[in-house]
């Protein structure tokens, strides 16, 4: 028999007793989630609540698809863990199927445990590859918290490092309706590529060259920033033409959930090398990092992951390549995001703290406004409190923590949007 769950209270108890206070949670009344179902989880009250943040952008398929249980569980069951240096089967097949939806010749992959170890991977790959040892990133991204990664992160928020690394430049994020020069997109001509150009024009010949720029296609922590379409085709041929790779840190971005199998497919973008992980793994922890042949080549010298590429994250992995591709999901993504992005440019017409809604696919934010005392991060997060208490789990990001964000399971229904747009809208009338 399961024990009795014991609540949220002993939980917050056990959490200050036990674990390192930098792990904070949301909510001044958090509920304790003991079950979840597609895209509906159970706390430990039996109240349920629509999951519109799938565990940030985890889970594609919704909690607990059966297929995916079946899977595991049956792997599970079989062989848990080897580790890279026996020969198992389920990571090779895993990186073929990757393969097949990789944008243009990538299909070299190295599997690792997180999202922030793919990118310390990539980085480590591209410096390999150019013999060059710094790095471009944009303002307010988020690359992942280990050293190098949170040294690449541009959000002041997670950039905890004491003694940052002086081997990683940020440049103007492409956020046109705030741009950081102060320019207005019609008259700009891409004034942040052209930054990034004068940056590199500078170094040329110099070891300051980078050896690559991380790029999230479409910010997510950084509140679902979306560049305009000429700005990724861009920046590549700039970068280009000092050398310089592009990697596209998809981890967020990654698999469907922008409505393409990695969002830089959206403006034609082949990148030098994609970062992944959330989405893959289906719940289990799974990172990779996929480049070309030729760009592989460059790291030969031993290369291992404990966890990388094991046999039950890469059983997962397969599923939800399987079930993605026969369900239609990503095709499906496109079309209810953009359905999503009406309901939510409706009740902006109608709801003055909705100042703007932004996004592609199921990726989705939407950024609000201050109302009386209260600043526009007080009133996302009162939002996102009364929106729990009525049953709505949303997510929450920007530079000033007030972009209400949808990452829904992409098995999400309409009905399910709907009555999650309706309760946001009697949520923000009632602040
Ligand atoms: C774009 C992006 N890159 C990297 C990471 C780090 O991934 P992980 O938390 O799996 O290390 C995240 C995590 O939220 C992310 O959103």
């Amino acid at each position: 028999m399961r024990p009795s769950p014991i609540g949220p209270r002993a939980i917050v108890e056990k959490k200050k007793r036990y674990l390192i206070p930098c792990m904070y949670h949301f909510y001044r009344d958090p509920p304790q989630i003991v079950a979840g179902r597609g895209v509906r989880v159970r706390d430990s009250l039996g109240r349920e609540y629509l999951d519109l943040y799938s565990g940030v952008s985890v889970h594609a398929l919704g909690h607990c698809h059966p297929e995916l249980v079946e899977a595991i569980t049956r792997q599970a069951a079989t062989l848990q863990h080897t580790t890279t240096i026996y020969l198992t089967q389920p990571i090779v097949d895993l990186a073929e199927a990757l393969a097949g939806v990789l944008p243009g010749a990538i299909e070299r992959t190295f599997f690792c445990a997180s999202g922030s170890e793919a990118n310390e991977g990539a980085a480590l790959l591209a410096m390999l590859h150019t013999g060059r040892r710094r790095f471009l990133a944009l303002q307010n991204s988020l690359h992942g918290r280990t050293k190098l990664t949170m040294n690449l992160t541009g959000l002041a928020m997670w950039r905890t490092d004491p003694y940052p690394s002086g081997d990683v430049e940020h440049v103007p994020v492409p956020h046109c309706s705030a741009c950081p020069l102060g320019r207005s997109y019609d008259t700009c001509s891409l004034a942040c590529v052209a930054a990034v150009e004068q940056a590199l024009d500078r170094q040329a010949g110099s070891a300051e060259l980078p050896a690559a720029m991380f790029v999230e296609p479409i910010q997510g922590n950084g509140g679902i920033v979306v560049p305009p379409a000429d700005y990724l085709p861009a920046l590549r041929a700039v970068l280009h033409r000092h050398g310089v790779l592009l990697v596209a840190d998809e981890v967020q971005t990654g698999l469907g959930r922008t409505g393409r199998w990695f969002c830089a497919d959206r403006w034609s973008v082949v990148p030098d090398i994609v970062t992944g992980g959330k989405a893959l793994g289906g719940g289990t922890p799974v990172g990779y990092f996929s480049t070309t042949a030729e760009i592989a080549a460059s790291y030969t010298r031993p290369g291992a992951s404990t966890f990388g590429g094991n046999p039950v994250t890469a059983t997962a992995g397969l599923t939800v390549l399987k079930v993605l591709r026969r369900e239609g999901l990503v095709e499906r993504a496109e079309e209810t995001g953009a359905w999503l992005k009406g309901r939510l440019a409706e009740l902006q017409g109608r709801q003055g703290l909705l100042r703007e809604v932004r996004g592609e696919g199921l990726m989705v934010g939407a950024e609000l406004g201050s109302r009386g005392e209260l600043t526009p991060a007080q009133v996302t997060d009162e939002a996102l409190e009364r929106l729990k208490d009525a049953g709505v789990l949303l997510g929450k990001t920007g530079v000033d923590r007030n972009v209400l964000t949808f990452m829904p399971p992409l098995i999400v229904e309409r009905a399910d949007l709907e009555k999650a747009v309706n309760v946001l809208e009697n949520v923000l009338a009632s602040i």
